[in-house]
């Protein structure tokens, strides 16, 4: 199996007719590690979300391709089945639906009819991931995220991450919210996928996670598009020294996106 590629170039996104994103561009493979970072309200959820298909979001120029094939072309299943993979900054809360059943679903529905997953191969893989995960094992059988603490959806969503085993993942603040042994553990979940058939974008506000997960490189996002990338010293300077840097050096009055730029 050749190693995953995702390339994004020249994307432009619109929700409600506002443009958020804005000419972004990203190359990434499998084996690789990349970080966004970036302040508040400069489009680091709604590309994640683009990515994945979210219907709200109205791709008015630009490609996104998997491994050469067009994602755009693509529907919110067919995304996932190709290997991609979004862990969301706020997951949602599904009543009457177990963690379990969840899981297996989207196992499933990735594999395809007559590749189902066996029950007991199932349970055996969920089992040893949510005891790498430190998640209590009550937690299988209680309905998806519901009641689940901030830092226990992040878990979930790691294991989700485990169980899927997609080609690219995208991490949307997977650390907020997570207290230092949770963020450990967390970052271990990570580590564990790391190989070159597995690439991960992960969006983060602090370096403190990428103490635990080494980025290859490290992209800053502003007015919806990288305005500047680095490796992982850069990441450590935006730690100490905050965005207002970039902004002076590029001239940027106002680095966020569906406010009215003067
Ligand atoms: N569904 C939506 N409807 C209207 N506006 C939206 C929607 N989604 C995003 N926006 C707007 O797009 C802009 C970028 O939002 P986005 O969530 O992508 O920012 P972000 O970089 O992830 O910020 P944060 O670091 O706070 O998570 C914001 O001004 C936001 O209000
Ligand atoms: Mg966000």
């Amino acid at each position: 199996m050749a190693t995953p590629n995702l390339k994004i170039e020249n994307l432009h996104v619109e929700i409600e007719g506002t443009e958020i994103i804005k000419g972004f561009d990203l190359e990434m493979n499998g084996g690789e590690i990349h970080a966004i970072m970036g302040p508040n309200g400069t489009g680091k959820s709604t590309l994640a979300s683009a990515v994945m298909g979210h219907p709200k979001y109205e791709i008015t120029k630009g490609t996104i391709t998997l491994d050469g094939e067009d994602v755009l072309d693509m529907e919110v299943d067919e995304r996932a089945r190709a290997g991609l993979f979004l862990a969301m900054q706020y997951p949602s809360e599904v009543s009457g639906v177990t963690n379990s059943d969840f899981m297996r679903s989207a196992i499933n529905a990735k594999r395809g009819e007559g590749n189902e997953i066996q029950l007991m191969k199932f349970i055996r893989q969920m089992d040893e991931k949510m005891n790498m995960l430190e998640i209590d094992e009550s937690f299988s059988q209680r309905y998806l995220n519901e009641g689940f603490s901030g830092g226990e959806k992040k878990r979930n969503e790691i294991l989700q991450l485990l169980m899927m085993e997609p080609k690219i993942a995208i991490l949307d603040e997977i650390d907020s919210g997570l207290d230092i042994d949770a963020l450990k553990v967390v970052s271990k979940g990570v580590n564990d996928m790391k190989s070159p058939d597995f690439g991960c974008l992960i969006i983060t506000h602090y370096q403190r996670l990428l103490n635990y997960i080494t980025p290859d490189k490290v992209h800053v996002m502003m007015q919806g598009r990288i305005v500047k990338s680095g490796g992982a010293e850069l990441a450590q300077r935006l730690e100490n020294e905050g965005y207002e840097w970039i902004k002076e050096e590029l001239g940027i009055e106002n680095e966020r996106v569906g406010e009215p730029q003067e």
